[in-house]
């Protein structure tokens, strides 16, 4: 009785709303309660029944459904690339790495120290940021900027450059001459747009519709289970794999210096005592782990789970792309299709001015494998071991001889189809 009048009550303030038409953005989104922000609820799949009632939105004017996207990733596994799938778009606010400073928060940057810090708290602090950029909240990450921003305005910003939003009108209004497209953002966003606003981040970020967000933080997808549950977002996981032996030679290039043993072993063919194998046996745990949940299709990750791997990726670009496309619900714009015709096989004009570690724009088809002309063979045949599971589970052939490992006519990556779990 008393649970009736209130839903009446409430359905009477929405169809009260629906005469509201032009004030009805403002309205939506300052409404407490089950229909703050229609789009919302309208984006929900309809499977809470509870949900339904409260926010069925026949009366609301038709939105597309805003998607949450999280790239879901490791270092090294080819994550700026397959980002700019979504960077690329206009139609997406994308974030690059955001919870890299939610982790320098929590860690004083000795990646020994991180294994011992309260796991549960790191991974609710991640899953709070998530919730509220996903949301367009970017106040929130104030709390993580070092030094604390001023006015909500920030220097400081992690890889701001990656994120064509935050190098675009409003955030940026680099007056009259805007760059040739051509130009990647990394060269002069740094350099033209000045501090960051971030309330104008936050008004870009609803003005775009979709907000896709990567990482390479979370350890496993199933640490990620109250964000899909939540009935405020839509959250659709893209879960990047890729070669472990890829990985490994690949975070060897990008940081010397924490790979010196590595690199050593390689160089000499004698393995140091020293070399540390932890990281790249849990990089192939926590990957298989997440991988195997995926398949499984528990109830809280149906129809938003996709399993892609990056050497598929880099081999069929066109191809894979329209796949997380139609997984995602959009359609690819042709801003897309552009970049990929030109990123998959692009000669790089002037590499001396790139960032190394975070290029995106190279020759996917040369590098996807290219890993097995930088690997001595004794490195491969250990992280083959460490490795097994995965590399069986991913598809990913072993070898066993370095002739087998440097004849590239071989492909090591077995043809696989991973179901787009509906
Ligand atoms: C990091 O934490 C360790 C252990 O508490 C401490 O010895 C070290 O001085 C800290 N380093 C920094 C840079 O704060
Ligand atoms: C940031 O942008 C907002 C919205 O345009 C504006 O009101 C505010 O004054 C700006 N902050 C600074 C410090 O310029
Ligand atoms: C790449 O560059 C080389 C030499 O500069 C040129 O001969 C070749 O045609 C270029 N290839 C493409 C695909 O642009
Ligand atoms: C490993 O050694 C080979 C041959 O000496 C070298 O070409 C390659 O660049 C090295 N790999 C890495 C990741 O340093
Ligand atoms: C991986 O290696 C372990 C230990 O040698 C073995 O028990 C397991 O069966 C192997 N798995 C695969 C898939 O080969």
């Amino acid at each position: 009785m008393m649970e009736c009048s209130w839903k009446t009550l409430l359905l009477l303030l929405c169809a009260s709303l629906a005469v509201q038409f032009t004030a009805i953005r403002t309205l939506r989104d300052s409404l407490s309660g089950p229909c703050q922000g229609g789009y919302r609820c309208q984006s929900r799949h309809h499977r809470d029944l509870r949900w339904r009632t409260l926010c069925d939105d026949s009366w609301f004017p038709v939105e597309p459904p805003r998607k949450h996207i999280l790239l879901f990733a490791t270092t090294r596994s080819g994550s700026s690339f397959t980002g700019q799938l979504f960077n690329q778009h206009s139609g997406f606010f994308y974030v690059f790495g955001p919870l890299y400073r939610v982790q320098q928060a929590f860690t004083n940057s000795s990646s020994r120290l991180r294994r011992t810090l309260d796991r549960r708290a790191l991974l609710g602090a991640y899953r709070d940021l998530l919730l509220n950029l996903y949301t367009c909240d970017f106040h929130f990450l104030e709390n993580y900027i070092r030094p604390e921003p001023q006015d909500h305005v920030t220097s400081a910003f992690f890889r701001r450059s990656s994120s064509h939003a935050l190098c675009s009108p409003p955030v940026c209004s680099e007056e009259g001459n805007s760059p040739p497209s051509d130009v990647p953002d990394e060269l002069w966003c740094p350099k033209k747009c000045g501090a960051l606003n971030l309330t104008l981040a936050s008004m870009s970020c609803v003005s775009r519709g979709h907000v896709a967000i990567k990482t390479v933080r979370v350890p496993e997808v199933g640490d990620l289970r109250t964000l899909t549950e939540d009935p405020r977002l839509d959250l659709k996981i893209i879960h990047l794999v890729r070669d472990p032996r890829a990985i490994l030679a690949s975070r060897m290039m990008a940081f010397p210096d924490q790979f010196r043993a590595w690199k050593f072993w390689n160089a000499t063919g004698r393995q140091p005592r020293y070399v540390d194998l932890s990281q790249i046996t849990s990089t192939c745990k926590d990957m298989a782990a997440s991988a195997n949940t995926g398949l499984q299709r528990p109830v809280w990750l149906r129809g938003r789970y996709l399993l892609v791997r990056y050497e598929d990726l880099a081999l069929k670009t066109r191809e894979k792309a329209s796949e997380i496309y139609s997984f995602v619900g959009l359609k690819m714009e042709d801003r897309v299709q552009t970049w990929i015709a030109k990123n998959t096989n692009a000669n790089i004009s002037s590499p001396s001015e790139w960032n190394y570690m975070y290029t995106t724009t190279r020759d996917s088809r040369a590098t996807a494998e290219s890993w097995r002309l930088r690997l001595s063979f004794d490195i491969v045949r250990t992280v083959q071991n460490l490795c097994n599971d995965t590399l069986a589970l991913l598809g990913y052939k072993k070898v066993d001889s370095s002739d087998e490992l440097r004849d590239l006519s071989k492909s090591l990556v077995e043809h696989r189809t991973f179901h787009p779990v509906t």
